[in-house]
């Protein structure tokens, strides 16, 4: 690489600026499934815990990523024509704001230069770059104000991943505008572009989409690692395991979540570099090694689900808990987006929201009724039931917010009104039936009507009806706070109080 190190920045700092204000609490340590003091002596369940936590990502990019490079390949973008709907299983909690572009990046015999087009200010977007693992390490996009122009991609090696800018004084000659270091050998993109409404608006987005445009580039030196293809991604009882929290994995989804990290892990290290000797020695005693994996004798792997299950419990308390408002809570900034050696939120996160973005680009509060258990994330109604939220205000976002509800399995749940979520592009109105975001100036108090689809309301409530299953049962909300700012992780926004009743007609 010849850079001249007076001509860059990093913006990476710049786009960082605005997340300083986010209180980072203390991190939580690794694992407790890993003692810290004496890795010689790790127990083989321990250890097969921690490989299955740390790989368990692996099986959500086979279930996303596979299909992606079947339709197109490695390094080419594959743009969603409509928002996601009930009947799309593309992705687990899949937003219906944007529509979204994908590709599978594999960085092994050859860099990649990604195109990106002026993109209007008032149309949000984002271009999240991630690892294999799922890590947010870098985003371009409306946040970051990113110059349109070529961005190279190409892999960190040693160097720090992340996101580096060519610019300042003379080195406007420069062929990129910046470059972007993965901290694997393959990952992935995930482009999001907002749709302001599901009409005429989406020939717009699709037109952006045409101009972000990908094309691998020859670079000098010896292969880092095997082209990436579906093949080399083994079989599909994986994408099928992704369904799956690890903790309900059978001995075959474990056996072979475990031999895909033992075959991609050498050229696909962790993000946190100086992780890598003591992820190497724990996967070693797992029984990874040059490529194998090879079950330890005497493994229990009963033993090991109850110990992922301990460390998923323990994730969720109230203690890593970074937003915590009114029963909406979300993790903490260490344990979302881009995970570092926090093992344990990455592979919660995958299941959870596979893809999530970095707290600077998006928060997603989710909401736990008080009155279910606590180590049940859901929502839950009767067939005769309701939950109404009450926004005081609406909410202080620099991109869009939404709503959106999910089935238990993370999907959308089918109505008809085909509405999967409701936001500042919806037609929400006040209690008088005057439009909340008609008025750029109103900003009142205003009500979204949770109940099942097939309770149909009052007329009133039409356009602040967000529908439940059908016959209610469980399911979760989140919302989507892109572009979020200060006051909707300081306190400073009052967010929704929810209440519980009988059905609404
Ligand atoms: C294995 O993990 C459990 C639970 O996290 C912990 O109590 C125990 O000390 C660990 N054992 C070893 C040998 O690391
Ligand atoms: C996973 O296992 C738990 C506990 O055994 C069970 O309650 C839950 O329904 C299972 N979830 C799925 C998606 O299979
Ligand atoms: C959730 O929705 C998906 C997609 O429609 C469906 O395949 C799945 O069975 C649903 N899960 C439940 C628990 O209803
Ligand atoms: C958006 O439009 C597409 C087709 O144009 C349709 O399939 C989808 O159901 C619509 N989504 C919503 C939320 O109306
Ligand atoms: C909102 O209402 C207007 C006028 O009543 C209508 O034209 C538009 O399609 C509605 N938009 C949505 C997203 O329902
Ligand atoms: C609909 O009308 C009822 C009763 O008049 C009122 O309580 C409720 O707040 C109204 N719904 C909305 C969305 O304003
Ligand atoms: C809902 O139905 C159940 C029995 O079907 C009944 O016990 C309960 O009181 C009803 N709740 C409301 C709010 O009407």
């Amino acid at each position: 690489m010849h850079l001249i190190h007076s001509c860059l920045f990093l913006i990476l700092a710049a786009a960082r600026g605005a997340v300083t204000s986010i209180p980072r609490r203390a991190d939580i340590s690794y694992s407790s499934a890993i003692s810290r003091s004496d890795l010689s002596s790790i127990d083989i369940n321990n250890a097969t815990a921690f490989a299955l936590t740390y790989g368990y990502p692996l099986t959500l990019y086979v279930q996303t990523f596979e299909p992606t490079l079947k339709a197109v390949g490695s390094n080419a973008i594959l743009n969603e024509q409509h928002t996601a709907t009930a009947t799309s299983e593309v992705l687990v909690r899949p937003n219906v704001d944007t529509l979204y572009s994908r590709a599978a990046i594999d960085l092994s015999h050859s860099d990649v230069v990604l195109s990106i087009p002026e993109v209007p200010d008032d149309r949000f977007y984002v271009v999240p770059f991630y690892d294999l693992y799922g890590n947010n390490f870098a985003n371009l996009g409306s946040v970051t104000k990113t110059p349109p122009g070529d961005y190279l991609m190409t892999a960190a090696g040693k160097d720090e991943p992340g996101v580096w800018m060519y610019g300042g004084d003379g080195c406007e000659s420069y062929k990129y505008k910046g470059i972007i270091k993965y901290p694997t050998t393959y990952g992935s993109i995930m482009i999001r572009i907002v749709v302001k409404n599901n009409g005429t608006d989406l020939d717009a987005v699709h037109s952006i989409q045409s101009q972000i445009k990908m094309a691998a580039i020859e670079r000098e030196g010896e292969p880092l690692a095997p082209a990436l293809t579906p093949s080399l991604l083994g079989n599909s009882q994986l994408a099928d395991a992704a369904l799956l929290l690890p903790i309900n994995f059978s001995v075959a989804q474990i056996t072979e979540t475990l031999q895909l990290l033992a075959q991609l892990s050498a050229s696909n290290p962790p993000e946190e570099r100086s992780d890598l000797k003591r992820v190497n020695t724990i996967l070693a005693v797992a029984g990874i090694k040059a490529g194998k994996y090879t079950p330890p004798t005497g493994i229990d792997y009963a033993k090991v689900l109850t110990l992922i299950a301990d460390d998923f419990l323990a994730l969720l308390s109230p203690s890593n808990h970074g937003i915590n408002q009114n029963n909406w809570f979300d993790l903490l900034p260490s344990l979302s987006g881009d995970f570092h050696t926090q093992y344990t939120a990455r592979a919660f996160i995958a299941w959870f929201g596979y893809l999530q973005l970095d707290v600077y680009e998006a928060l997603y509060p989710t909401y736990h009724d008080p009155t279910l258990p606590s180590t049940k994330l859901t929502m839950q109604l009767a067939a005769n039931e309701s939950y109404i939220m009450t926004f005081s205000q609406k909410p202080p976002v620099t991109g869009f917010w939404s709503l959106t509800a999910y089935n238990s399995t993370n999907y959308l749940i089918p109505n008809n009104l085909d509405r999967y979520s409701l936001g500042d592009r919806s037609n929400l109105t006040y209690a008088d039936g005057a439009q909340v975001y008609a008025d750029p100036s109103s900003n009142g108090a205003f009500s979204i009507l949770i109940q099942p689809a097939d309770i149909s309301p009052g007329l009133n409530w039409t356009n602040n009806w967000l529908p439940a299953p059908a016959g209610g049962g469980d399911f979760t909300v989140n919302l989507r706070w892109y572009g979020p700012t200060q006051a909707l992780s300081n306190g400073a926004y009052a967010y929704p109080v929810v209440t519980k009743q009988g059905s609404v007609y």
